[in-house]
């Protein structure tokens, strides 16, 4: 897995983290980058991984995150690992999270889902 320091995201996946994220308060929940100001360094942002370009691995456990996961996240069809755990995160784990081909490790524990 590469992350390197300012590597772009491909646009799809560009996307698919700026609607996922759309609800939150990035600050509060202190991520850098995470905004559409910040779009050329995707892959530098908190708690995002990369390997070509493509986002591999999201892990944003801890983060006093609210709301519900956006099934946008879905888009991520990159995706192999999934960590929102420790946030108050609430609703229904998206079902679109079932169709992703390479996810291989979810959690979603410590949330009120
Ligand atoms: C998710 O992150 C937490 C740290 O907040 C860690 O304890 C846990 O092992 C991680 N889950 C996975 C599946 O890696
Ligand atoms: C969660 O985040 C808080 C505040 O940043 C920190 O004090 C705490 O140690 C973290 N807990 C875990 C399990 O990482």
């Amino acid at each position: 897995v590469r992350s390197l320091e300012s590597q772009a995201c491909h646009p799809a996946d560009l996307r698919a983290l700026l609607d996922f994220s759309g609800g939150w308060d990035s600050k509060a929940a202190g991520l850098v980058g995470w905004g559409p100001g910040a779009a050329a360094a995707c892959c530098s942002w908190t708690g995002v991984a990369c390997d070509l370009g493509r986002v591999v691995a999201l892990d944003l456990s801890n983060r006093s995150l609210h709301g519900v996961i956006s099934p946008a996240v879905a888009s991520l069809d990159g995706l192999a690992a999934l960590n929102l755990s420790r946030n108050a995160l609430c609703g229904a784990a998206p079902e679109a999270l079932a169709r992703l081909p390479m996810l291989r490790a979810l959690d979603l524990s410590a949330n009120a889902l």
